[in-house]
């Protein structure tokens, strides 16, 4: 990326993006070479408008399907800050989550819009907040060089599409694939919603909602008895995959359990029938599946 942020100074935005999403290997074969790929709008697309990833470069070209636009844009761009237990408003953007945490759920800045909202890109914040008219905050990428129209209209192209998942087929099994904040992660702030993904669909039906629910667990339990939170927990019938958490009122710097509890083991099931058991500890009827810590802000 350094090549990439040395590069982007004098010949506009454009460049930058095509370097930043060829690769930083790519990036210094083109300066070498001299050649004037960046130099003017359309230059170093192909016919498609799409930038040219060199052959052999390994890169997969810009397109407006999930995967591209994770491969070329979220990864090297978007997650050098929308990642961890820092992502600012609990937005991360790496390749495990972004998918799952952009598709129809609540920007944290502006509660009435989505950071994604499949077929309304004018009404789907990410796009508002990358063409820099967004209500609250700055611009993105924070800072710059910022995502030309034309790289933007990929990511447009894609929601106006659906906002389709990645084309990667998901395992046989049912399995989670994702919590965050993850286990024994410290967030520095409190997150805005806590997730539980999975690799396929969830039956709703199978769901007792009462089931998944967060705890302050004390430094000592046998003096403070752990503090259950009160909190949402949703399922969106447009990306299923995802149990999400809402807590009311943001946490407090402390310790945390994700805490999945019901008198028999629970079963998350899938629309294909397959479950998935998860073990409560000790006949306690409880299962702590992630235990997290919530900073004192600065
Ligand atoms: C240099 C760090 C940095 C980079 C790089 C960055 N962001 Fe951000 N992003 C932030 C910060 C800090 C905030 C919160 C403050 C603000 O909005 O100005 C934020 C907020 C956001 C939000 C609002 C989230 C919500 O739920 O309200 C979105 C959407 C977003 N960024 C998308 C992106 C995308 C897409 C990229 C890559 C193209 C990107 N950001 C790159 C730092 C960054």
């Amino acid at each position: 990326m350094n090549v990439f942020r040395a590069a982007s100074g004098g010949r506009g935005t454009l460049c930058a993006e095509i370097l930043a999403s060829l690769g930083s290997r790519a990036c210094v074969a083109l300066i070498a070479a001299g050649i004037a790929a960046c130099a003017g709008s359309g230059e170093g697309l192909d016919a498609n408008g799409r930038p040219l990833a060199p052959e052999g470069s390994g890169a997969v070209p810009l397109s407006a399907d999930f995967d591209s636009i994770q491969a070329n844009i979220f990864t090297p761009i978007c997650s050098l800050c929308h990642v961890g237990g820092g992502a600012p408003e609990g937005l991360r953007l790496d390749a495990a989550n972004s998918f799952n945490l952009l598709v129809a759920v609540p920007s944290t800045e502006v509660s009435s819009l989505d950071r994604v909202k499949p077929g309304d890109p004018n009404n789907s914040y990410i796009i508002q907040k990358l063409e820099g008219h967004a209500a609250v905050g700055a611009q993105m990428p924070l800072g710059g060089p910022y995502l030309s129209a034309s790289i933007i209209s990929f990511i447009r192209q894609w929601i106006s599409d659906g906002a389709q998942p990645s084309a990667v087929p998901a395992a046989k099994n049912l399995l989670i694939t994702s919590i965050v904040p993850e286990d024994a992660e410290r967030v520095s702030e409190s997150p805005p919603q806590i997730m539980i993904a999975f690799n396929h669909d969830l039956d709703v039906s199978q769901i007792d909602r009462r089931s998944v629910h967060i705890e302050r667990l004390m430094p000592d339990p046998s003096c403070e008895a752990a503090q259950r939170i009160a909190a949402r927990v949703t399922l969106s019938s447009i990306n299923p995959k995802v149990l999400m958490i809402w807590p009311s009122r943001p946490l407090v710097a402390g310790h945390y359990g994700l805490i999945i509890d019901s008198a028999s083991p629970l079963r998350f099931s899938d629309l294909a029938g397959q479950t998935l058991t998860i073990r409560t500890e000790n006949g306690s009827g409880k299962s702590v599946i992630s235990s997290f810590d919530v900073e004192d802000p600065p």
